[in-house]
C-alpha cells in the first residue's frame, strides 16, 4: 500500500517492525524501540500509525510520534502513554515480535525562519516529538531551552530528560541548554504549569522561535505567550484518528482563517497562528 501524505514528503507505506525493547520508563509511560526501514525515511515532528497484532475487533492502528528514528541503526523509539486497550496490548509486545506500522504520516517540524534561540515546550506525553525537535536544532547547531511539564513526579520520563540534557550540539554551538521541568502538584521542578515557566523564561532571554506538543489548552497558553512577544510559534495536534493518511476526514482542525486542515496529512504540526486551539 503507497497512500499520500504530505506532498513534500515521501508517501507512506506499510513497514515492517521487531521489537528490540518495550518497557516501563515512568507512571503509565512506556518506551518502545524498533528495528525498521522506516527509520531512514522519518522527519522529526511527523508520526508512525502502529498495528498492534493479537485483537481482530481492533481494526485501526495507533497514531504515535516517535522521539528519535536512527537511520544508521534501523532504529526508531517510540514513549506512549498506555491509556486504552491498543496501548495497553502495544505495552505487552515481546522482544523479537513483529508488526506492521505505516509511515512516514503527516508533515513535521520547520526550521526557524529566523535566527535565534528556540524555545521547546513539552507536556506529558507531547514530549517524543519534542525530544525529535531537539536532536533536529542540536544537529544544525541552532540553541535552545526546554521546558517539560508532568501531572507530578513519577510521570516524567527520566531516560528522556538524560538525553535531552546529554544531546551534543553537532556545530560547534557552545550555547548552554536550560531545561526547566515543571510538575502540577509541586512534586518535582517548579510547581505549576508549563506557561509559569515559559513566562520566567521570557523575562530572562529573547527567543527566536517556539515548538509546542501537549494538550491543547497548554499549547492555547504557549502559542499566546509566544504571539505576545512575536516569537513563532509551531504545535503539534492531537486528534483522534481512523486512516491517518487523508482518507476519512475524521481528524478536523479548524482553520483561523476560516474551514478546516487535516490533522493527519496538513499537520500534526501546524504555525500556531493559523490554527484554531
Ligand atoms: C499524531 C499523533 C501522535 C501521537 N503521539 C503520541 C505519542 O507519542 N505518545 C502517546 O502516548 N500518545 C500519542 N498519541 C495519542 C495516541 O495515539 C492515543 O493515546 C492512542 O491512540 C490510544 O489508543 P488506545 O487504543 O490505547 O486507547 P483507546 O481505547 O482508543 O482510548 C483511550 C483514551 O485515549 C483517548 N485517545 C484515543 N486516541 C486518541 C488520540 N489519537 N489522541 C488523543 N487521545 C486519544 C480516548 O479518547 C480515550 O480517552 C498521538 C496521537 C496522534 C494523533
Ligand atoms: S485520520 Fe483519516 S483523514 Fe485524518
Amino acid at each position: 500500500m503507497s497512500v499520500p501524505t504530505n506532498a513534500h514528503d515521501t508517501l507512506a507505506n506499510v513497514h515492517e517492525f521487531e521489537v528490540v525493547e518495550n518497557k516501563c520508563v515512568a507512571d503509565g509511560i512506556w518506551r518502545m524501540r524498533c528495528n525498521t526501514a522506516l527509520s531512514g525515511l522519518l522527519r522529526p515532528g511527523q508520526f508512525v500509525n502502529v498495528d498492534v497484532p493479537n485483537d481482530a475487533s481492533h481494526i485501526l492502528r495507533i497514531p504515535l510520534s516517535f522521539s528519535k528514528a536512527d537511520a544508521k541503526n534501523n532504529e526508531l523509539e517510540l514513549v506512549y502513554a498506555v491509556v486504552g486497550e491498543g496501548t495497553k496490548r502495544l505495552s505487552a509486545m515481546c522482544v523479537g515480535d513483529t508488526s506492521t506500522m505505516v509511515g512516514p504520516c503527516g508533515n513535521g517540524w520547520s526550521l526557524p525562519k529566523s535566527d535565534g534561540r528556540s524555545l521547546l515546550v513539552a507536556g506529558g506525553v507531547g514530549l517524543p516529538p519534542i525530544m525529535a525537535c531537539a536532536r533536529m536544532l542540536a544537529e544544525k547547531g541552532i540553541g535552545f531551552d526546554v521546558i517539560v511539564g508532568a501531572q507530578t513526579a513519577s510521570r516524567h520520563v527520566e531516560p528522556i530528560l538524560d538525553e535531552l540534557r546529554a544531546l551534543p550540539m553537532q556545530q560547534g554551538c557552545d550555547c548552554a541548554r536550560t531545561l526547566v521541568l515543571t510538575t502540577d502538584d509541586g512534586t518535582r521542578g517548579m510547581r505549576g504549569f508549563v506557561t509559569t515557566a515559559m513566562q520566567d523564561m521570557l523575562a530572562e532571554r529573547s527567543y527566536a522561535t517556539c515548538y509546542s506538543c501537549g494538550p491543547n489548552i497548554m499549547m492555547r497558553g504557549v502559542a499566546e505567550l509566544a504571539h505576545s512577544q512575536n516569537i513563532a510559534c509551531q504545535v503539534s495536534l492531537e486528534r483522534m484518528m481512523g486512516c491517518g493518511f487523508g482518507a476519512c476526514s475524521c481528524c478536523n482542525v479548524e482553520l483561523v482563517g476560516g474551514g478546516y486542515a487535516l490533522c493527519c496529512s496538513d499537520g500534526p504540526v501546524f504555525d500556531a497562528s493559523e490554527v484554531v486551539l
